[in-house]
């Protein structure tokens, strides 16, 4: 029966760590290259085998080039760059269609385009065709059925033509429906240029991307040497709706903590976005963070960043949202609010519920004290924070270290500050281990920075460090509680080499029931 906490304590201890250590060995992506030459390649793309999500998003990376060049489906189609939005660009070949000045056919060509897996996006491309005697087709297939559309582009005289205008007078464009993956384009002259030979001897086609593509008269002599053209592409992840991959989370891509999933907009599949507040690669574990909006001064008072959000503050004695683009701030008429917070940061101190009345009844004095302690150690200050460590009550750290028993002193640090053993109960009522520190070196001009010190402390979690569990702070020197270690030096705990406690005092301290002194804040 009493070894029975020991072994729970042992095997959360234990966890704690495996957890840590499959966290860092799940990112398989980080030996993967991230780029080719100076094209990023974001995941599910990759580079070499077992770096892409699946064959259909291998990129070849050819380094017989100066600077190394990716491909879509092995050496075809050059990419121009990947976005982890759900596009792509690629450089799609440009039809022509010359004749010389006689009138006969110098050379011509066909272009043809093989996807395996991706859409060509029917919003930012464009069928276009250029030349005073031309007619393009294109021709290609969508999920179920064929496409086909065309585009005739006349005029007379070089003049006639309008700079950015693709109407049909030299130049003529039309979209490209949903769901196409491969097209092939023809272009084709009605007299042979006969007619237009002085200005313009060929025709030209090809798909391109709107925003890149802005006809120019300069356009009919030769296109201004345009070999190729970029074309953006959809990519999307497997076949399924969100819904349907949601449910097999062995292969659902949308690995990111804060990432959602949107259906594809064109052709089967989803993407996974970050969520607004977020930005980085959904698709991979860790991959999106949280944008700190502060850093762009929205805030006319002070800013602080949250996760995915952020809140502004207005200085002593005005009030307003605090924001540039809101009700900003201005002078407050009376100071009712200060009551408010007061009742506020009643709710939020620690113990409210099962001790509240027992204070006030009886340590009205000692109450007060607290919160004058909590207040000037920072506690309003962290209260505002999104992510921050568990609240502990100074009775329950005084219990959990047998009023700082000596049996319980593990060592001053490098500041001078002495280090405690204690034992407190987690969410599970299990006993575990902590190390409890008095920092007596507090700067109280700087409590801000502390605030965000201990912010930080919080939110590392690696496995070389010793991990900020909680905090007290309404004691005249502010308590931290942390991960039990054993090991002298604070920050640089290596738990392999770590002179552990002998299991007896590991059991005595253990072996302290955790019902009697469970009260967390
Ligand atoms: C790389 O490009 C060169 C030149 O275009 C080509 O000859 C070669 O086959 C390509 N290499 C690979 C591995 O595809
Ligand atoms: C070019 O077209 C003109 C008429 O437009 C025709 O007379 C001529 O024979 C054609 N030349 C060739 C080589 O097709
Ligand atoms: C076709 O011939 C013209 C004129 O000689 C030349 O400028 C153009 O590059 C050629 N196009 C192709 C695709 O070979
Ligand atoms: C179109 O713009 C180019 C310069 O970009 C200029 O040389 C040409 O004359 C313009 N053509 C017309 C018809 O305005
Ligand atoms: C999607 O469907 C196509 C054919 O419908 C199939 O060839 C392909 O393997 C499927 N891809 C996935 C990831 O299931
Ligand atoms: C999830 O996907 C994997 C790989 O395709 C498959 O082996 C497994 O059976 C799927 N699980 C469920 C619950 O559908």
């Amino acid at each position: 029966m009493n070894s029975h906490p020991v072994i729970m304590q042992l095997m959360l201890l234990g966890s704690m760590l495996m957890a840590m250590r499959i966290d860092s060995a799940s990112q398989p992506l980080l030996s993967c290259p991230s780029s080719c030459g100076d094209i990023v390649v974001p995941f599910p793309f990759g580079t070499t085998h077992g770096c892409s999500l699946d064959e259909s998003f291998f990129i070849t990376c050819n380094k017989s080039y100066n600077t190394p060049k990716p491909f879509l489906n092995f050496d075809k189609i050059e990419v121009i760059d990947i976005s982890i939005d759900g596009h792509m660009r690629i450089a799609a070949s440009v039809v022509s269609d010359c004749y010389d000045k006689s009138g006969s056919q110098i050379n011509g060509s066909i272009s043809k385009l093989t996807l395996s897996k991706f859409h060509i996006s029917s919003t930012r491309n464009k069928f276009t065709a250029v030349g005073c005697d031309t007619n393009a087709l294109v021709e290609g297939s969508e999920e179920w059925n064929q496409m086909s559309a065309g585009c005739v582009s006349w005029c007379d005289n070089i003049d006639r033509v309008v700079n950015g205008s693709c109407s049909g007078i030299g130049c003529c464009q039309t979209s490209i429906p949903k769901g196409v993956k491969d097209f092939f384009i023809g272009v084709q002259s009605f007299q042979n240029h006969s007619r237009v030979k002085t200005f313009n001897p060929c025709g030209y086609a090809f798909v391109v991307e709107a925003e890149a593509f802005k006809f120019s008269s300069l356009d009919l002599k030769d296109l201004q040497k345009r070999k190729t053209v970029p074309v953006v592409l959809d990519w999307s992840i497997g076949n399924d709706t969100c819904q349907v991959a949601g449910k097999n989370l062995s292969t659902y891509a949308c690995r990111a903590m804060h990432s959602e999933c949107s259906d594809s907009s064109n052709g089967l599949g989803y993407n996974c976005n970050c969520l607004t507040g977020f930005e980085g690669n959904p698709y991979l574990y860790d991959g999106c963070r949280d944008i700190n909006e502060c850093e762009s001064k929205p805030c006319q008072g002070t800013c602080e960043n949250l996760q995915g959000s952020y809140k502004c503050f207005c200085p002593e004695g005005f009030e307003g949202d605090g924001k540039k683009d809101g009700t900003g701030c201005h002078p407050k008429g009376r100071a009712k609010t200060s009551i408010f917070l007061y009742i506020a940061s009643g709710l939020f101190f620690p113990a409210a519920g099962s001790s509240w009345i027992f204070w006030r009844s009886k340590k009205k004095k000692v109450v007060t004290l607290r919160r004058k302690l909590y207040t000037q150690n920072g506690g309003l200050i962290l209260e505002r924070r999104s992510q921050k460590p568990r609240v502990f009550t100074a009775e329950y750290l005084r219990n959990a270290t047998d009023n700082y028993d000596e049996s319980r002193f593990v060592y001053t640090d490098t500041h001078n500050e002495p280090v405690y053993r204690g034992s407190l109960c987690n969410e599970d009522e299990v006993n575990v281990l902590v190390n409890i520190k008095r920092c007596v070196t507090i700067e109280f001009h700087r409590i801000e920075v502390f605030i965000n010190k201990l912010v930080i402390l919080f939110s590392i979690n690696h496995r070389n460090f010793v991990n900020l569990i909680g905090c007290c702070l309404e004691t005249q020197y502010p308590l931290l509680v942390y991960e039990f270690f054993t090991d002298t030096t604070l920050y640089d705990f290596i738990h392999d080499n770590a002179p552990f406690l002998s299991w007896e005092i590991r059991l005595k301290i253990a072996e302290k029931n955790c019902s009697g002194n469970c009260v967390f804040a």
